[in-house]
């Protein structure tokens, strides 16, 4: 008979990625807050569920973004066939440290200023209300299709320049991507994303070369190859990878935030109904739904020497593993913070991160989320959940619901 028994913290680690935690993980997060920082030793992981030192490690430069060598390092095999292009081994800006990573982000970071994206408020507010126009046609609608995928996903392509009509085409492709961004592994994992990548990168890449034929004055990409042509400061693998970044990173999130924001307004009614009232006040829910219900529920950093967190120890070259949903409802940061509350006096969260990589995309999700859910609020009357709680998609970290139908009564 085996003795074999296993850490507190990894029996935790196993319950959080039972897929009936899916539906509630926060009991979780919870029992690893009253663990504290904890070694991992079945992972060789540190893993952090306190708001004050998640904080402060995202901003640490003792800790590396980049996580891909650690991953790499574990694969028995390369996971890429080998006619795939070369970008795929080009590392986005997410996991690279500076100062590659400060030049390639501040080849982008002018298309998402706070001035830049709230130009584009007419053309959001236009969307969603196609969106609902379209949703609220059938008595019963489901949120995620009808509206919280559909925004981000049509937002960032038009941004980019992605033709509308390829826009389905790298849907399937990104949902396959995304299960390597979730970081988590489930069986036959490893050739599905692979895959995606693959397709989304042999589409990128030609996207690229066509606009270097027939380059446009309004989109990104172009902007991005005027860069690369002006200065040599971008190569090409970079910029398909960053490209890739934007695409993938663009609507995976905002999904969940648009999505999540809907259930807890739903399961609290009275928070709907001052939204509807004001909805000047969709800001405040946006935020509240980034602490309480965060769409990015964990980041990972390794450490690039011997690290002390609280009474944890870690090995230079550890994977640290930060547990930003559990900091979130640290009771030092927000009081009684398992309550849905969008009036608190402040708000402190790490959903956007912290520190250099500080969600680059920020004001847009802020503004996309803030119009879709005054919209929803306003057009959509007497809603009603049909299924609580609704059935969740397996991803343990860009964690979000599958499908939110809604019920409802009179059309708006
Ligand atoms: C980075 C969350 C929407 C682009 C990040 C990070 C988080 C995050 C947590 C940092 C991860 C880390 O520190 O390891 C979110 C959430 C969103 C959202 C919750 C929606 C609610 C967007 C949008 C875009 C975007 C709309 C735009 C295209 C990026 C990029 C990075 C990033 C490019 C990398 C930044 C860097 O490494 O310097 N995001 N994001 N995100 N996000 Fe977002």
């Amino acid at each position: 008979m085996s003795t074999a028994t296993t850490s507190p913290g990894f029996h935790l680690v196993g319950r959080l990625l039972d897929p009936a935690s899916r539906a509630d993980p926060y009991p979780t997060y919870a029992r690893f807050r009253d663990l504290g920082p904890v070694w991992i030793e079945e992972m060789s992981a540190l893993v952090v569920p306190g708001y004050r030192d998640c904080e402060t490690l995202l901003r640490d430069p003792r800790l590396s973004a980049e996580r891909h060598h650690y991953f790499d390092a574990a694969r028995e095999r390369d996971p890429f066939p080998p006619d795939a292009p070369a970008s795929v081994r080009q590392p986005w800006f997410l996991s690279m440290d500076p100062p590659d990573h400060t030049r390639l982000r501040r080849l982008v970071s002018g298309a998402f200023t706070a001035r830049t994206v709230a130009r584009m408020e007419p053309y959001v507010t236009r969307l969603v209300d196609d969106l609902l126009d379209r949703a609220c046609e059938r008595d019963t609608f489901d949120v995620v299709s009808g509206l919280a995928y559909s925004l981000p996903v049509t937002v960032i392509c038009h941004l980019l320049g992605v033709p509308e009509e390829d826009e389905r085409l790298f849907r399937d492709w990104s949902a396959q991507l995304t299960r390597q961004l979730d970081g988590f592994s489930f069986p036959g994992d490893e050739d599905l994303w692979a895959g995606g990548v693959v397709e989304l990168h042999r589409y990128v890449n030609e996207l690229v070369a066509e606009r270097r034929r027939s380059p446009r004055r309004d989109d990104l990409i172009s902007e991005l190859l005027a860069a690369r042509d002006g200065g040599d400061v971008l190569s090409h693998d970079e910029l398909v990878s960053t490209i890739v970044l934007l695409l993938v990173a663009g609507h995976e999130t905002t999904v969940n935030l648009i999505a999540n924001a809907v259930l807890a307004l739903l399961r609290h009614p009275a928070h709907l109904a001052a939204l509807r009232a004001d909805p000047g006040t969709a800001a405040a829910v946006v935020e509240e739904i980034l602490r309480y219900d965060p769409p990015v529920q964990l980041t990972a950093r390794i450490a690039r020497e011997d690290l002390t967190v609280g009474a944890a120890q870690a090995p230079a070259g550890a994977l640290v593993i930060l547990l930003l949903a559990a900091a979130h409802r640290d009771p030092a940061a927000n009081p009684d913070p398992d309550r849905f509350d969008p009036r608190r006096d402040q708000v402190r969260h790490l959903g956007f991160s912290a520190g250099p990589h500080f969600c680059l995309g920020a004001p847009l999700a802020r503004l996309e989320g803030r119009v879709a859910l005054a919209a929803f609020a306003r057009r959509v009357r007497e809603p009603r959940l049909v299924a609580d709680p609704p059935p969740y998609r397996e991803h343990i970290n860009l964690r979000g619901v599958g499908e939110l139908l809604v019920e409802h009564g009179a059309r708006g």
